[in-house]
């Protein structure tokens, strides 16, 4: 017999602490101080889902954020909760973070379906933090909003002002062709992490904290402010009582996320010339919440907006100068009539609503350009098609050099990452400025888990000679803070049996980016013979996690997501076992 209620049920905690009998060991092991009315009274109780790590360091301030969520929870009339999610540091994880974006995401999504929460804020900050919290969000549907754990300061060193990674990469290149010590550049090291917070370029974390605005998943500014500025704690703060009434709004994650809200993110992506990351991410994402988002839009929506934004890799500045010029309110103003204003936010109110004409107005022309006179015409994420990517592959334009986006050369190939690096400095390798480097092996099943490996150096004997950037080729992804003519995501990728599997050297390759083209020049039939040829290796792995993934990851164009995971459970509670 059911046990009767003693209100009407109206929040999914009810379904915790709601009845008298039953809801004892909910309310007694959850009180601890609290009291009485904290359950009975209507109160929502909002999940604070937190990657901080000391192993993220990038994440490791997010127990302060958490805190100012919290005073906005209370403010608002909620009961705050704050629980650790899986962390994942773009940097100190092996073999790479990407891999584990869908361990976190799994990780977010039954933590929330099996724990007493009727909203979550979200916190994170490193790479791939942001994308795993929202898909798994996405798949359970609550009331959500993210709050970022906001960039570094600008690095300085020598009166320059240094970006992550992306000067990392630059110095890399120094070292190796003799032109910089390696005591300078260990003393770069210091110089470059100033204070808490992420990257500070406009690399993958900045950008996903950068979609989750133009998604309309944030706050404003919540793509940009420094994580040492007090006023990201204001914006955790108005976030925690914002998730409150998003509750009483009934305001879930599927109402905010439409088709208009992706087509937006896609166009900022463009403005603010973001990583190429997004792609995955943002496929993987629309994949959990149902929206019918393809790799084509990210060519289609990507044309609609110019480059605005003069931030590292790809420009001058860095998140810092960004966040004083106006973030994405200013960039979202400049962008006017191209930006769809009527997309849904958690805010309640429409996306023109993030817009802020008075901070457009005193941007800084440098940081933030105008329509009138953008930095590049053509921007964001340019999606090739032709016989060596059935599935498509991606190229940053405005991180590739311009004479190198229509090119013809003769394929250098390495079968493996470890390939590359016992032969890309061998002095017998045949290779000249014209070449094309092709590696395989680096995608979500071959790696596994897709290695951000797609901007592979050259040979250092090329570098000396001055050589800055040849065309390349791989099943990679490229992490964000990278630049150069890169060719990534080639899908399907090498170890699937893709077309890429069967590069040899000397073939002859031929990219186009203005007609968005990739060849392999070998006539249909000798593909085909070589591709029916083609033995795939046997697995490198036969248990757990990696076995998992190697066994259910999609390919790039489909986001990397595992395909049992696509789609939503939706947040209905599970069976009582009290
Ligand atoms: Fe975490 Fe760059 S390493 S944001």
């Amino acid at each position: 017999m059911s046990e009767p209620s003693e209100k009407a049920v109206h929040l999914r905690t009810d379904g915790w602490y709601g009845r008298p009998l039953a809801g004892f060991a909910y309310r007694s092991w959850m009180k601890r101080g609290l009291p009485d009315d904290a359950f009975t009274d209507g109160k929502p109780h909002i999940g604070i889902a937190s990657s901080w790590s000391e192993l993220t360091p990038c994440n490791s301030h997010l127990d302060e954020i958490a805190e100012h969520v919290k005073r906005g929870v209370w403010e608002a009339g909620g009961i705050p909760h704050i629980f650790p999610t899986t962390s994942l540091g773009e940097t100190q994880l092996r073999p790479t973070a990407m891999l584990l974006r869908n361990l976190m995401a799994m990780d977010v999504e039954e933590s929330l379906r099996g724990n007493p929460v009727d909203g979550v804020v979200l916190l994170g900050g490193c790479d791939k933090t942001t994308p795993a919290q929202l898909m798994g969000a996405a798949s359970v549907d609550l009331p959500t909003i993210v709050v970022s754990g906001g960039p570094m300061l600008n690095g300085q060193y020598r009166g320059q002002s240094l970006g992550s990674g992306t000067d990392l990469w630059r110095f890399n290149d120094e070292v190796r062709s003799g032109r910089m010590s390696i005591e300078d550049f260990r003393d770069l090291e210091s110089s470059m992490t100033r204070s808490r917070g992420s990257c500070n370029t406009m690399g993958t974390a900045s950008t996903m904290a950068c979609m989750s605005e133009a998604l309309g998943m944030s706050l404003p500014q919540n793509g940009a402010l420094p994580a040492a500025d007090s006023r990201r704690l204001r914006l955790a703060h108005l976030s925690g009582r914002r998730a409150v009434e998003m509750v009483h709004e009934g305001l879930t994650i599927s109402k905010v996320l439409t088709r208009a809200n992706f087509e937006n993110a896609i166009r900022v992506l463009a403005a603010i010339g973001g990583s190429t990351n997004a792609v995955v991410h943002l496929l993987a994402i629309a994949g959990r919440l149902g929206v019918d988002l393809e790799l084509a839009d990210f060519d289609r929506f990507s044309a609609e907006s110019p480059l605005l934004v003069n931030l590292k890799p790809s420009g001058d500045y860095l998140m810092e100068d960004f966040a004083y010029s106006g973030g994405l309110p200013a960039v979202i103003a400049k962008l006017g009539d191209i930006i769809d204003g009527t997309a849904p936010t958690v805010m309640g109110t429409p996306f023109a609503s993030y817009a802020d004409p008075v901070a457009a107005e005193h941007a800084d022309p440098n940081v933030i350009r105008g329509l009138d006179d953008p930095l590049l015409d053509e921007s964001g994420i340019a999606v090739l098609s032709g016989n060596l990517c059935p599935g498509g592959a991606v190229i940053k334009p405005n991180a590739a050099t311009p004479e190198l986006m229509q090119h013809r050369g003769r394929a250098v190939v390495f079968e493996s990452i470890e390939d590359y690096h016992e032969r890309i400095d061998d002095p017998d390798l045949d290779i000249d400025p014209t070449c094309v480097l092709v590696l395989k092996g680096c995608g979500p099943k071959g790696y596994p888990g897709m290695a951000e490996v797609g901007n592979f150096g050259l040979p250092a004997r090329l570098l000396a000679d001055g050589v800055t950037d040849m065309v390349r080729i791989s099943d990679a992804r490229m992490s964000g803070t990278a630049y150069g003519t890169v060719v990534l995501h080639t899908a399907p990728e090498a170890a699937a049996g893709g077309p890429l599997a069967v590069v040899q050297d000397g073939d002859m390759i031929s990219l186009d980016v203005a007609n968005r083209s990739l060849n392999l020049e070998i006539d249909a039939f000798e593909l085909a013979d070589r591709l029916a040829a083609w033995d795939p290796a046997p697995p490198k792995y036969t248990r757990g996690y990696y076995r998992l993934y190697i066994e259910h990851v999609l390919q790039a164009d489909k986001g990397c997501d595992f395909d049992f995971l696509v789609g939503s459970s939706g947040n209905e509670i599970a069976r009582d076992s009290h």
